[in-house]
């Protein structure tokens, strides 16, 4: 008894407005602003880099992201079962469910991120994290290599699971209404913080003061790869949650707001990081380890320096937590549909498997399992991550361009887009942003090369 192509779900799920747009400000702004956007930053030259971002997030990111809100809305059903509601076509049911399967991949690594920031954040507050000549990459290696991570991704599970049982307005809405605000104000005191610092200026200056000649052909795909994970493109996240929306909400405006949101977090986020960084003469280009073996050992001789660091930790775990809820959202909303089952049994049921698909990442990030390469040089972590991020979530986007574009008719009327404004975004949905994702995806699988 699955939901028919044209059967739309009842109002008893919904977001009020500003619900809504603080939940996808809560999806969009997560691990990726936070810990990834930093690091690759770092990594491809500072600057240059962040206005390469920026242009992605708006020539590319903004379209889609609106194109999964109307697609969400007008179908009013899950990832999948939206794309069949607007074209009575089946085969769009696949296409979309390959959508739902990446969501619970990506979920299955992320959820092992986001348990790390949480020992984190209670090893910063009672300052164990922090002792007179620690070696904090040894540190890390040894607590991500040992078996707590599994603990602490069974936690962020447990939590989410909770949350979302819970409901639409009763548990998404409400966390994201008291964790996004709250998020903004420790942002804010740790940018203070950190720009104080002796030598933040040169921090400042890495991060604002573009030097175009660092750019390689690479950096555009990195940059545009971000800007969809960044703003939870291409896994029916925003598909899923647009079929929360009224429809007098406009998704135009909601579009906008999520996009200069994420940017502003991840413009801070970036204000925190490199003063802190340079200032204690740390590598900015330090990778994946940036926040959990460099930025400790900068916390560590502050004044103040647990208390700070439990700031900085806490608000990682806090903008995981909201993007881990609207991930789980993706499949929880499919079982619901398809299956008809109770949203506290997909939560059970869906937390549950997904926890025991994640298990094996957590264990290779140094552990039992990290001898495993799936492919040269990725751990079982790494190849999960890899063919989410740069395969699944652009072929994702890459169905939502095409569905948007040319398959489904009244995309304009949903959005409630007409003249220039309907013409520029199908001219990105249907030419620009397609060729850029293919390119990517290209380059991913090494086909091609610079
Ligand atoms: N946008 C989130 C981040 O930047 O951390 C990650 C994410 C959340 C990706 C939700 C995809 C998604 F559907």
């Amino acid at each position: 008894t699955q939901l028919a192509a044209g059967q739309q779900k009842g109002t008893a799920e919904r977001f009020t407005r500003a619900g809504f747009i603080l939940a996808a400000i809560g999806s969009s702004v997560g691990l990726g602003n936070m810990w990834k956007f930093p690091y690759i930053t770092g990594q491809n030259g500072g600057a240059a880099f962040f206005l390469l971002f920026i242009i992605c997030l708006i020539v590319v990111g903004l379209p889609i992201l609106l194109a999964e809100m109307t697609i969400g809305r007008g179908g009013r059903a899950n990832a999948a079962t939206s794309l069949i509601n607007l074209t009575g076509k089946k085969y769009w049911g696949w296409l979309g469910f390959l959508t739902v399967g990446t969501a619970f991949l990506i979920m299955s690594y992320y959820a092992v991120v986001a348990g790390w920031t949480l020992h984190y954040t209670l090893e910063s507050f009672t300052g164990a994290l922090f002792q007179e000549g620690a070696d904090y990459s040894n540190k890390f290696k040894a607590f991500a290599g040992g078996y707590m991570p599994v603990f602490w991704q069974a936690v962020v599970m447990v939590l989410s699971g909770w949350v979302l049982a819970r409901g639409v307005s009763g548990g998404i809405e409400k966390l994201n209404k008291i964790l996004i605000p709250g998020f903004l104000i420790i942002l804010l005191v740790l940018m203070v913080r950190s720009l104080t610092l002796p030598g933040a200026g040169k921090g400042v200056e890495f991060f604002l003061k573009p030097d175009f000649s660092l750019l390689t052909p690479e950096s555009v795909l990195i940059a545009l790869g971000h800007a969809f994970f960044s703003l939870s493109l291409g896994m029916g996240c925003m598909i899923t949650y647009g079929s929360y929306v009224e429809k007098q909400q406009s998704l135009g405006a909601a579009t906008l707001a999520v996009g200069f949101g994420d940017l502003v977090y991840a413009f801070i986020a970036g204000l925190v990081i490199f003063p802190t960084v340079f200032s204690y003469g740390l590598a900015p280009g330090e990778g994946v380890g940036l926040a959990f073996m460099a930025l400790p050992a900068a916390f560590s001789q502050m004044p103040f320096g647990a208390f700070f660091g439990g700031l900085f930790f806490l608000l990682l775990s806090i903008a995981a937590l909201t993007s881990a809820i609207s991930i789980m959202e993706v499949p929880m909303a499919y079982a619901m549909d398809k299956w008809r089952w109770s949203r506290t049994k997909a939560a059970v049921v869906i937390t549950a498997l997904c926890f025991v698909i994640g298990v094996p990442s957590a264990l290779s990030v140094g552990g039992v399992l990290s001898h495993i390469e799936i492919t040269k040089d990725k751990t079982i972590f790494d190849f999960v991550e890899f063919v989410t991020s740069y395969i699944m979530m652009p072929l994702g986007g890459l169905l939502v361009t095409l569905f948007t574009g040319y398959a489904w008719k009244r995309a304009g009327e949903e959005a409630g887009l007409s003249g220039p404004w309907y013409k520029t975004w199908m001219f990105l949905l249907r030419v620009v942003a397609p060729i850029l994702i293919i390119l990517v995806f290209l380059y991913s699988v090494g086909l091609i090369k610079f």
